[in-house]
């Protein structure tokens, strides 16, 4: 990083960024990466080929939200249902997860990201779990960002989890269940610290949630656009931030 350029240690790669009121800005960004797989077949490439464009696209878009001051943001990797896609794909995307963070991890760690993981563990690569943990220790104390990869993630999985481990204090005595809030609830999720989803970006156009954060993004603003994610640049996230602020968000009240 060169400091005589930017001199904004929030703005590592030295953005330009649009004039947003600090109040406007999403607190939790949740990032849809699809589109890979199309972007690749229409050039008469294996899907593979987008997948490993997803990689620095994803580097700029976590550069975008720390030039806008975003605080979080989530990337859905790998959910659940992916391991219906053919051996050869998931063997590629499992090697391609454990990769990209071990490449990435370090730059991540200089740029004050906290990495979390949100997924399940059963049937992850082992190899995934160790990169992702070491990810995780090594940038736990940072607090200028917090990206959170989810791995072997569904948001159904995570309420089934939660639920599982509800039960198991209830049966345990620790909780009672007349007790059990929604705030009660949020503390059993993968991250119990994670704000609400404020912006459900889904570059690719696709229009739907696809499993993805389903209790965090309740209130979420949904904003889609017409980019496959290997064509998706920090502009556009700066776009998706600019429209999100827009919105006139009531919460179910009025005005
Ligand atoms: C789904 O869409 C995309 C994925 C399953 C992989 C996304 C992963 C990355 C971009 C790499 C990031 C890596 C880490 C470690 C966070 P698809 O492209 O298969 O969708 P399509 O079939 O709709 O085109």
């Amino acid at each position: 990083m060169n400091m005589d350029v930017n001199p904004n240690p929030t703005n590592p790669a030295g953005l330009s960024t649009p004039d947003i009121p600090a109040e406007f800005i999403p607190r939790h960004i949740a990032l849809v990466m699809d589109g890979n797989g199309r972007w690749a077949q229409e050039r008469g490439m294996p899907r593979t080929e987008g997948h490993k464009r997803g990689e620095a696209v994803l580097m700029d878009a976590v550069d975008a939200c720390l030039a806008m001051g975003v605080p979080y943001l989530s990337a859905y990797a790998f959910s659940t249902e992916n391991w219906r896609r053919t051996a050869s794909e998931v063997r590629f995307l499992m090697g391609f997860n454990r990769d990209v963070l071990r490449r990435q991890r370090d730059m991540l760690h200089e740029k004050g990201v906290r990495v979390v993981w949100l997924g399940r563990r059963p049937r992850l690569w082992r190899s995934v779990i160790r990169e992702l943990e070491a990810a995780e220790e090594l940038t736990r104390n940072n607090t200028t960002m917090t990206l959170g990869l989810c791995i072997n993630y569904g948001g159904r999985a995570e309420l089934v989890d939660a639920a599982r481990k509800i039960a198991r204090d209830a049966a345990d005595g620790k909780i009672v269940p007349e007790r059990i809030s929604e705030e009660l609830l949020a503390q059993y999720l993968y991250d119990p610290g994670m704000p609400d989803v404020d912006l459900f970006l889904r570059p690719s156009g696709e229009k739907r949630t696809s499993n993805f954060l389903i209790w965090q993004s309740a209130y979420a603003e949904m904003v889609y656009q017409d980019k496959l994610f290997p064509d998706f640049t920090h502009e556009d996230m700066f776009a998706a931030i600019e429209e999100y602020a827009r919105r006139d968000r009531r919460f179910g009240g009025t005005k």
